[in-house]
Formats: structure tokens, C-alpha cells, sequence
């Protein structure tokens, strides 16, 4: 089947002893066993739940991997691939990704012995350097967050394969719609479902999808072993929420790129980052991998003391962390997403105190476009002066 009729059909027609056609919420912890040493395929629902298979082998073929596991949040998704690795290892980490993923790399799992260098991957030779002899894996964000940088997946994949490391995906911000890791050489892709692929605001959620059943099983293995599973509800949830990702994904984007064409000339604008832009750094190569720029826009305000006032003057746009949803949302990355990168690293990166984060609903973007726009206007006095 083509990916739209998946996810169309994402679920459907797969209950057989009521031929229900949505698929149902199996609200159960536990199976019964017929006889001793014979269950029916389920034991516990931590470790494996219909609703959650159903999610589970959607997303598996959705994604063209061997298997796909679905966890209690984004993070529990890469907490869960974080145990695949041992004490003594080392992991060379996108250098301005998604500030949570940071966070569990630098406070958890390197008490825990696991190493990682931050580097920007969009520089392939840049990563080959920071390669070592205890090197496992490499982990990658395209595009980041929230600086939306570009990494070449094809050349890591390679550089990957060459020197024996895992490479790891995170593809949060595109969905298999839009960029299919597997295919361009990575071995795991993990999402924080919670954004596009649920795509309502309403539930959080993680999925891992594995190349190969070995990796697979591994991965099941940790799920079962630490618990981290998404619960039933919220598995139909996002099974629900998946039938029109294809749908939302192609207004996102139409939507994003009219805000974006706004924000691109609006003189209190200081710099935009969105890959759909023409000279935008690394388009060439977003161009070659993936189908499309997604939802989001991070642009720079000319002055960090405009961004309280911009933000208190928006009726529409929402002021809340989190992306991909149906509503418009706006996240200040600073004391928001990336508030546990230390500040000083957070300059370097350019994640700075003028810097937002827009992730562009499904709403007529005419609503979007006259709120931003009557926001910026209560810039005015100030951009005066800067005309
Ligand atoms: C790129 C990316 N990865 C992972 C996560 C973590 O996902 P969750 O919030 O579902 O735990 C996020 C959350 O914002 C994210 O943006």
C-alpha cells in the first residue's frame, strides 16, 4: 500500500471477533492464560498490548523498518535507545538539538558513564573528527531544534557504516512523510509523537522504528525491562491522530511558507531560518533527503527586548511549548525548550535571547498572518529607529 492509504487506513478492519473497524482501545493490564504455558500471543500489557501492536506495525510500515515501539513520550523513546549502549561508550550528538535530549545525555546518562560529544553534524568531516575508538553511535536531529540546521543523512549513514557506528534519527520535525531515515542509511528513527505524528495537542508521545528485527528486539527488549510503554488510550490517540497526517503535513507546510514569505521581509525580523528558504544554508541538501521544509519557522527578533512585548501583544498565536499541532504555537527556546542548555553554550549555538520558535498551525494562515502582523506593529516605535 502507498503511505496516504496507511495512514488512511491506519488500524482499520484489524479486530476480528467483532469486525469493530476503528480499531479498539484494549483498556487492560493484564491476559488471561487458557492453560499453563499457553497465552494467546499477550501476557502483560507493559509488555505488549493490542492497541499498542496495532500503532506499533502502522508505524513499522509506515516508516518501510522492521519494527516499531511506541513509549510514554519523545523522551522516554530515546531514553529507551540511550540503554542500548553501556558505560565506556561514546556518542557524537547534533550539537543544537532538542534541549531535553541534551539534558538526559549530560545529567542522566553520563553519571551513568555513557559520553557524548556535541558537534555540529552538519559538517560531515566535523563529525569523522570527533569519531573515537569508543564511539557507538552517531545521533542526529535534521532539522535541528530550534536552529532548524541541516545534516547530510546519506554521507552520515555512510560515515556511519564505515567506521561500524549506529546512526540515529531523530525525525520529529518531518514525519516518514517528509524524510525517510531509514532509507538514507540510519539504523534507528525516533520521534517525539507528541508533535506531528499524534498532531493534536492532546497527547504525549515517542516512537522508535528499527531497520532490522535484531535491533528490534532489542529495543523490546529495554521497553519491556524499563516500562517506559505508552498506555492504550493514548495509543489509539495517536493512531487517530495519524489517519491525516498526510493531510496536515501539506497544510503545515503551505501555511508555513506564507508565514514564512511575511516574516522574511518584515523589518523587526533579524534572521529566519526555514529550509523552504532559496539561500538557505544546507537546502541542498534538505532538498536531497527530504520533500519538504515541515511546519516550523525559528526567526530572530532585532532586539531581545522586544520579545516580551511581541509576545504579550499576540491574541491568536498560542505562547506554549510544543509543536506540530493544529493550533499556531509560539516557544522562546531560551527559557523554554533549551533552558538546561547552559547559557554560555546556548550563545555559541545561537540559540540567543532574541530567538522564537513558531510552529505554524492549521488555522486560515490569513488569521495567523493578521495577528503576527498586528503583533509586530506594537514594535513600532522601536522599529522606527531601526528604519
Ligand atoms: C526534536 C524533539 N525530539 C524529542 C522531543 C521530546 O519529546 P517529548 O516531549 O514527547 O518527550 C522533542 C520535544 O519537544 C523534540 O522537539
Amino acid at each position: 500500500m502507498r503511505t496516504e492509504t496507511i495512514l488512511a487506513r491506519l488500524g482499520a478492519c484489524l479486530e476480528r471477533d467483532t469486525n469493530a473497524l476503528a480499531f479498539p482501545i484494549y483498556q487492560t493490564a493484564t491476559f488471561r492464560h487458557r492453560e499453563l504455558e499457553r497465552g494467546d500471543g499477550y501476557d502483560y500489557s507493559r509488555t505488549s498490548n493490542p492497541t499498542r501492536t496495532a500503532l506499533e506495525e502502522g508505524m513499522a510500515a509506515l516508516e518501510g523498518g522492521a519494527r516499531a515501539l511506541a513509549f510514554a513520550s519523545g523522551m522516554a523513546a530515546i531514553t529507551a535507545v540511550l540503554h542500548l549502549f553501556r558505560s565506556g561508550d561514546h556518542l557524537v550528538v547534533t550539537e543544537d538539538l532538542y534541549g531535553g535530549t541534551y539534558r538526559v545525555l549530560t545529567e542522566v546518562f553520563r553519571h551513568l558513564g555513557l559520553a557524548a560529544s556535541f558537534v555540529p553534524t552538519r559538517d560531515v568531516e566535523a563529525v569523522e573528527r570527533a569519531v573515537r575508538p569508543d564511539t557507538r553511535a552517531l545521533f542526529v536531529e535534521t532539522p535541528s531544534n530550534p536552529l532548524l540546521g541541516v545534516s547530510d543523512l546519506r554521507r552520515l549513514g555512510r560515515l556511519a557504516k564505515k567506521r561500524g557506528l549506529m546512526l540515529i534519527v531523530d525525525n520529529t520535525f518531518l514525519t516518514p512523510l517528509r524524510q525517510r531515515p531509514l532509507e538514507l542509511g540510519a539504523d534507528l528513527v525516533v520521534y517525539s509523537a507528541t508533535k506531528y505524528l499524534a498532531g493534536h495537542n492532546d497527547v504525549v508521545a515517542g516512537m522508535v522504528v528499527a531497520a532490522t528485527p535484531q535491533l528490534g528486539e532489542r529495543l523490546a527488549f529495554v521497553q519491556n525491562a524499563t516500562g517506559g510503554i505508552l498506555g492504550p488510550q493514548d495509543c489509539w490517540l495517536v493512531l487517530r491522530g495519524m489517519k491525516t497526517l498526510a493531510l496536515r503535513m501539506e497544510r503545515h507546510e503551505a501555511n508555513a511558507r506564507r508565514v514564512a514569505a511575511f516574516l522574511d521581509v518584515h523589518p523587526a525580523v533579524a534572521r529566519l531560518y526555514f529550509p523552504a528558504l532559496p539561500d538557505y544554508p544546507g537546502k541542498e541538501v534538505h532538498d536531497r533527503q527530504a520533500t519538504g521544509p515541515g511546519g516550523v519557522i525559528t526567526f530572530q527578533l532585532r532586539d531581545p527586548l522586544w520579545v516580551p512585548r511581541f509576545i504579550d501583544r499576540l491574541r491568536l498565536v498560542i505562547f506554549a511549548e510544543s509543536l506540530g499541532g493544529t493550533e499556531t504555537l509560539i516557544t522562546y527556546p531560551a527559557t523554554q525548550t533549551h533552558r538546561d542548555v547552559p547559557v554560555a553554550e546556548r550563545r555559541r549555538l545561537g540559540i540567543t535571547d532574541d530567538l522564537l520558535r513558531l510552529s505554524v498551525g492549521l488555522e486560515d494562515p490569513e488569521d495567523v498572518l493578521e495577528d503576527l502582523e498586528q503583533a509586530l506593529e506594537a514594535l513600532e516605535e522601536a522599529l522606527e529607529a531601526v528604519r
